[in-house]
């Protein structure tokens, strides 16, 4: 039996005929109906400008949650049950999201769903915004001005990217700032729905082990990597404008690194959470040398219908940062990431420092693991028969779900919009630091045209990147997994 959402809800998702919210946010609904977790009066509504009847949205629902029963990993049961139970309370309405009167038509539209469903409106009301960024203003401020009452319980969900840089990030913020208080919205960024990523605050709050390791004056350096086998495919055109620093460096891989530096509060409310990732973030340092940044485009890239001729777009991007603080003095953070290789890789290595003495060994290696497997090791040099030698003595596999417990990444996050919890959603302060430390690494590759090196597609990581190690002996350290 999963914790269920006891109070009744409304459901709005803004641009409900785009990608997003068929890929994603109907299957999660569906995920979270199949675990029983919703109240029996909900009420779920579509809004886009597209002019769809009921049956044709329900019939997108319907496909969209097939797929996802369908699906070689699905363990969900009962899918038809499921689905038809589900269905009834999916409704469409059309609407531009810059008429006011469309807004009001629309929750007129709720009043009379509310009526032919026989229920009180929901005073818990969530809207998930699936719109491009471009439209969030517009949406934003109708919602607000068409509200009938501020006693009910209005959350706005929006999706990252907020903003292109801090100044336009800013300005996002000082508009919802306008209409919303802060407790009103959730920042998502769908990497903080991964149960692996989640992970990293569980070890590290519920282990003192861990976070004695974890200081800063006990470690050489850390590896964050995040490689993936595909490429740009159907995403051509926005991956084009907008390069994989954007993409992956300015909040997912951010954040990772956050996690993992962070000191952890006693306190563990999201707020507090918030605060000490934000601590991190705006003190993270790139000094501004070519020595310290690598970027890169694998082969056949710009042969992509949707890419720029000559596009200098980076597909890889490797740096080296420090962190601002005494604790974490002189100690350099490696960040590499890119599109079209080997394998898929998500991994975090901290390497410890050493003593003089033990000068020709392995440096020992905590090592997180977060995609493909979830798992966490220790290695260390032990006594093997005549010989030192490097083994693994820890290994502990996380699970993140059993069976029929699995969610999609964006099904636990709604989970927690619906229970208002924040503590996987980013704060107006993490994403402004992480869009500052963004906009130096930007502003010195746009000043000082770096080669952008072209790598073949199915490489480990590109030629190249080695050369961010400017210390004898450092190296990218490579998990070989299964
Ligand atoms: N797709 C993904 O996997 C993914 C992943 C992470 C983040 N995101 C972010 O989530 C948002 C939505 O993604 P998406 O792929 O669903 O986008 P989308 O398909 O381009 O847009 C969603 C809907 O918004 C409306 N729309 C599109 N362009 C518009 C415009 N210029 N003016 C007004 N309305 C417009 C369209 O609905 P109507 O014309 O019917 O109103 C469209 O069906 C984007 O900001 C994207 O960056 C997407």
């Amino acid at each position: 039996m999963f914790e269920k959402i006891t109070s009744p809800f409304i459901f709005t998702i803004f641009g409900a005929s785009g990608d997003l919210a068929k890929l994603k946010i109907f299957p999660s609904l569906f995920a979270l109906a199949s675990q029983k977790r919703f109240p029996k009066d909900l009420i779920i509504i579509g809004y886009a400008r597209s002019k769809k009847t009921q049956e044709e949205f329900r019939n997108d629902f319907i496909k969209s949650a097939k797929k996802a029963c369908e699906h070689k990993d699905s363990k969900i049961p009962y899918c038809e049950t499921t689905i038809n139970n589900l269905i009834k309370h999916v409704h469409y309405f059309s609407g531009q999201y810059d008429e006011l009167e469309d807004f009001d038509a629309y929750l007129e539209f709720i009043e009379f769903i509310a009526k032919k469903q026989k229920i009180h409106i929901p005073k818990i009301h969530i809207t998930y915004f699936s719109v491009p960024p471009s439209v969030f203003q517009p949406i934003l401020q109708n919602l607000a001005l068409a509200r009938k009452s501020e006693k009910d319980d209005l959350r706005v969900v929006l999706e990252k990217p907020f903003g292109e840089d801090e100044s336009s990030a800013k300005k996002l913020f000082h508009f919802i700032s306008r209409f919303y208080r802060e407790d009103q919205i959730f920042l998502l960024d769908h990497y903080l729905g991964k149960t692996s990523v989640q992970s990293i605050l569980t070890l590290r709050h519920n282990n003192m082990i861990l976070n004695m390791l974890l200081k800063g004056r006990e470690i050489s350096s850390i590896q964050i990597t995040a490689h993936e086998e595909v490429g740009v495919e159907e995403r051509a055109g926005y991956f084009d404008e907008v390069g994989i620093i954007k993409d992956m460096f300015q909040s997912h891989l951010t954040q990772i690194l956050a996690m993992i530096t962070m000191s952890i509060p006693i306190t563990a409310d999201a707020q507090s959470f918030h605060r000490e990732k934000e601590a991190i973030l705006s003190a993270l340092d790139f000094s501004p040398r070519p020595a310290n940044v690598f970027i890169g485009q694998y082969e056949g890239y710009q042969k992509i219908k949707g890419v720029k001729k000559n596009s200098r777009t980076e597909t890889y991007f490797a740096t080296k940062l420090k962190i601002d603080r005494e604790t974490w003095y002189g100690v350099p953070i490696f960040v590499r990431t890119g599109k079209k290789l080997a394998k898929k890789l998500t991994t975090a290595v901290i390497e410890f420092k050493k003593l003089p003495f033990q000068k020709n060994i392995e440096p020992n290696r905590l090592i997180i693991e977060l995609q493909p497997r979830e798992m966490i090791h220790i290695k260390l040099i032990n006594q093997y028969g005549e010989s030192s030698e490097y083994h693994e003595i820890g290994t502990s596999e996380s699970i993140a779900c059993r069976g029929e417990d699995c969610l999609p990444e964006h099904a636990h996050l709604l989970l927690d919009v619906l229970k208002n919890e924040k503590l996987h959603f980013l704060s107006f302060p993490e994403i402004l630091a992480s869009w500052n430390i963004t906009d130096k690494i930007l502003y010195f590759l746009s000043r000082k045209k770096q080669p952008v090196h072209v790598y073949p597609k199915g490489s480990t990581s590109p030629p190249g990147i080695e050369e961010l190690f400017q210390k004898k002996g450092e190296y990218w350290f490579e998990i070989r997994g299964e």
